[in-house]
């Protein structure tokens, strides 16, 4: 279906899909000095990538630990700091398992006025047009909603777009543009358990904007096109939506660009049609998907198409001018693909590919489907920081996009596992030893700095114990119950709850469902700590 839809546009260029070694330690410290200087999620990454790679590890598995499934209660796994069993308050905070709406919010922690209450997006069909010299968005999103609560009114996020027209199932409703949601009246009340069509249009001037987490999120003009980054909350920026990654949906893009611009979406190219306004762009992603994974953009790009494992459709983006700078990237994807389908279990999706944008360095985005990187980034050598950020952005299909976190303080669902799978690619390709990296990174978690990994505050979401001091508790996890067991986690938890978002309590559930053991005090002592033992189980 992908194939013949894009082969009828002309532009896809079908690429080699042969492994490519990767090159010697050195280039890629040279490329992290440099990245470590760009602002944004290179601030984070930085302390994951100060220490210098080792020497090959061949190509033997990620596998390092023994084996012996020892249970977290008789493993002395605490340092002299913590406190015995008997006198400490449990750091275990209750767990949600659903979310209570609060206000107009879904009811998420770290961000109250994400997410509307009372309604569940099903599909959303985005038809907007972009203009490079104007720097606007103007067009339509159609949403179709079930309703889940009797209403008369409810809510989408919308922070920025001029609203210009709201219909109901064909009428028009009233609207109101209240701070960050939009607030429609549609003409006759909803009933729970119906479904409705919601048609905004709306216009934005597009421009990124600073989030609480301290970086810039939303849609950002580049030279000759643009790109979205909407994680946590910058899709509300230019897109009316239900701005959660509670509520998953199917979706279809229809883009318009001046002619001879391209524009890329997630999914399956539908087709790329001509007109006097320019040209139209339609893209189709029936997996469900957040409004965080959306991924957009605009400029000369050219689409490569490949092959991965068992025939997995590859499509790409990469700037036409960067093509030949881009090829070893392009070539690695089937191998990394094959790789983490060893462990976590067969590829999530459709499809995959990369889209490697002119953004700032360091930025670096699991948009579903297709992940978005920086040009910056990629020298043209296969090194240490493209490694680690094409490992970790695709291990990100697994855990994070075919299932997401229900609430966003659980980002450790994401960015933990991402880096534990990265440490795994490392230490595949020969550039670092899982071990080592899963030491330093607990060393990291000795002085008890910043909050939990089960409860960061929004500006912590993308900070250390989120990524690799995160990481650790994985690698303390899987000491603890074994490489079995352990892996036979991580593959459920995607397959099991794919096109889900779920909660920590649900990981731990299963954790101790897949190892038969009671893991209580191993989350205690791991996830709900701020201070971590010493040494790993
Ligand atoms: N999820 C991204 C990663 O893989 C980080 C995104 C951070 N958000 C942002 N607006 N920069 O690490
Ligand atoms: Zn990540």
């Amino acid at each position: 279906m992908l194939m013949a839809a894009v082969a009828t546009v002309g532009t896809m260029r079908r690429t080699r899909t042969a492994a490519v070694k990767v090159a010697a330690g050195m280039a890629a410290c040279l490329a992290l000095a440099a990245c470590s200087t760009d602002a944004g999620v290179v601030a984070i990454r930085s302390e994951r990538l100060a220490t210098e790679s080792t020497e090959s590890a061949g190509e033997t598995p990620p596998s390092t630990t023994d084996d012996t499934g020892s249970p977290s209660s008789t493993t002395p796994s605490s340092t002299t700091e913590a406190p015995t069993p008997d006198t400490r308050e449990p750091p275990r905070p209750d767990l949600p398992t659903e979310l209570v709406p609060v206000g107009d919010g879904a009811g998420d922690g770290l961000f109250p006025d994400l997410g509307n209450p009372g309604i569940d997006v099903v599909d959303y069909a985005v038809e907007i047009t972009y203009d490079p010299l104007s720097d606007t968005v103007s067009g339509s999103v159609t949403l179709v909603i079930d309703v889940t609560d009797d209403r008369t009114e409810f809510t989408l996020d919308s922070a920025g777009p001029d609203i210009e027209r709201v219909q109901v199932d064909g009428q028009d409703a009233t609207f109101e543009e209240d701070r960050v949601e939009l607030r429609i009246t549609p003409a006759a009340a909803v009933d729970a358990g119906s479904r409705i069509e919601v048609t905004v249009e709306y216009s934005v001037a597009t421009e990124s904007v600073q989030s609480d987490i301290g970086l810039p999120n939303g849609w950002f003009n580049t030279t000759n096109g643009s790109y979205v980054l909407n994680e946590p909350d910058g899709a509300r920026t230019w897109l009316p939506s239900n701005d959660h990654p509670s509520d998953k949906a199917s979706w279809t893009f229809a883009i318009t660009v001046p002619s001879g611009v391209t524009a890329v979406a997630n999914g399956s190219l539908v087709s790329s049609q001509d007109s006097a306004g320019g040209t139209t762009w339609t893209w189709r992603q029936d997996e469900p998907m957040a409004t965080y994974l959306v991924m957009l953009i605009t400029g000369d790009y050219e689409l490569v198409e490949g092959v991965g494992p068992a025939g997995l459709p590859l499509v790409s983006a990469v700037l036409r001018d960067d093509l030949e700078q881009m090829q070893p990237y392009l070539d690695t994807i089937d191998d990394q693909i094959a790789f983490f389908e060893e462990w976590f279990g067969p590829f999530p999706l459709a499809g995959y590919g990369i889209a490697i944008t002119d953004s700032f360095g360091g930025l670096a985005m699991e948009t579903q489907g297709r992940s978005l990187f920086s040009r910056d980034d990629f020298s043209g050598q296969m090194g240490f920081l493209e490694e680690l950020l094409l490992s970790h952005e695709l291990s990100h299909q697994w855990f994070g996009d075919a299932v997401s976190p229900a609430q966003w303080s659980d980002i450790w669902l994401n960015e933990s596992f991402a880096s534990y799978a990265q440490w795994m690619w490392l230490e595949h390709v020969g550039l670092s030893e899982l071990d080592q990296d899963a030491e330093r990174a607990l060393a990291g978690r000795q002085d008890g700095m910043g909050s939990p990994t089960i409860s960061p505050s929004v500006d912590e979401m993308f900070g250390f114990n989120s990524y690799e001091g995160g990481a650790v508790v994985l690698h303390a996890l899987r000491r603890t119950v074994g490489d079995d067991a352990f892996f036979e986690l991580l593959r459920r938890w995607a397959a099991d709850n794919y096109g889900q978002s779920r909660f920590t309590a649900d990981f731990i559930a299963l954790a101790e469902e897949v190892s038969g053991d009671d893991l209580a005090a191993f989350f205690d002592d791991w996830l709900f700590a701020d201070r971590l033992p010493s040494t790993f189980p």
